[in-house]
């Protein structure tokens, strides 16, 4: 008989297969599964959480993900062949070295956005854990102490998927090793890894079909409204110089919102609650986003979309070390069709 974590696993697996909108049917064709083992799987994922369901929709039965959060401007107002269409990965805050970092479900969204066939993910900073000298209790914190260790877990662990690049900018935590001796964390790391490309510290650019994207890592501590300091940042933004997306980390919280024609996202991190946050009584959400964005010749967006891949206490190994030392490297070395 399968055991708890064999069984969670599974679902899982099969969960991600299980698309918001898609026909009930096609995905019983494709995985071979018969009406009593559907049945049998939606119990299973009651059992473990997943916010799906099945609805009637247009005379068919379809999947609903209720984790789907959809931010529409509105729908392409021409046909959708003219515009420029493109799906991102955004993911932020793995700090690496930590106790708590979940490697496994960075690896868990890395698989997904090469199922999907995207090709860019952005970092939203806070790569590595750091190095906080004044902290006592942070040695015991860390399973990867100092520069060496922590850029070098980097280098040999992040996933590498043939025709995938990821960019990045460096946050709070990444800077304290340049604070402490002048150590930056991207010039060893993208020196090794090509497919990783380093955009700046706490904040960097980057754009697609004239796109304009912005990725932020403000540091300072947070304001009980997720969404206060996210404003106050579009606010400052100068009108004729504004992005079209904005994507901030540090926060470790989950919130998408549109302002001054701004598409602006908090992106989760991928590490578990740690102790200073416990300390301080901050909430930490996990998880990631994928990106659905079509836009004009202009660099207009004419629809978008934000789909939370989102994870919970129970997707969580906090067995103590278990992360650290039996996540493998993801590595995927077949082209992205
Ligand atoms: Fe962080
Ligand atoms: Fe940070």
């Amino acid at each position: 008989m399968a055991d708890i974590d064999t069984t969670r696993e599974y679902v899982n697996k099969v969960y991600r297969y299980m698309k918001h909108n898609m026909s009930v049917e096609t995905f019983m064709e494709k995985l071979h599964y018969n009406r009593n083992e559907l049945n049998a799987l939606m119990e299973l994922c009651r059992i473990y959480g997943k916010d799906i369901s099945m609805e009637v929709e247009d005379g068919t039965l379809v999947f609903k993900r209720k984790t789907v959060k959809k931010n529409l401007i509105q729908k392409p107002s021409r046909n959708a062949e003219e515009l420029n269409h493109n799906e991102i990965c955004v993911v932020s805050d793995t700090h690496f070295g930590n106790i708590h970092q979940q490697l496994h479900l960075l690896n868990e969204i890395y698989e997904e956005a090469y199922k999907r066939g995207i090709k860019t993910v952005l970092h939203i900073g806070d790569v590595v854990d750091g190095n906080y000298p004044n902290r006592p209790e942070s040695p015991r914190q860390q399973f990867l102490h100092g520069f060496d260790e922590q850029a070098g877990y980097v280098v040999d662990m992040y996933p590498e998927i043939n025709g995938m690049t990821t960019y990045y900018i460096l946050g709070s935590h990444d800077e304290t090793h340049y604070k402490n001796g002048q150590a930056t964390v991207n010039s060893w790391i993208s020196r090794v890894r090509k497919d990783l490309v380093y955009l700046g510290q706490d904040t960097g650019e980057f754009s697609f079909d004239g796109v304009k994207v912005l990725l932020d890592h403000p540091g300072g501590g947070s304001s009980k409204s997720v969404s206060y300091n996210p404003q106050q940042r579009i606010e400052k933004l100068e009108s004729h110089n504004k992005p079209k997306i904005l994507l901030i980390g540090h926060y470790h919280k989950s919130y998408t919102f549109l302002y001054r024609n701004v598409q602006c996202v908090l992106t989760p991190a991928l590490c578990d609650i740690t102790q200073f946050q416990t300390k301080k009584g901050l909430s930490n959400a996990l998880g990631g986003y994928f990106l659905d964005v079509y836009s004009d010749k202009k660099g207009h967006i004419q629809y978008f979309e934000a789909e939370e891949m989102a994870f919970d206490h129970r997707d969580v190994w906090d067995e103590a070390g278990k992360d650290m030392k039996k996540v493998r490297k993801l590595e995927i070395k077949d082209s992205i069709y």
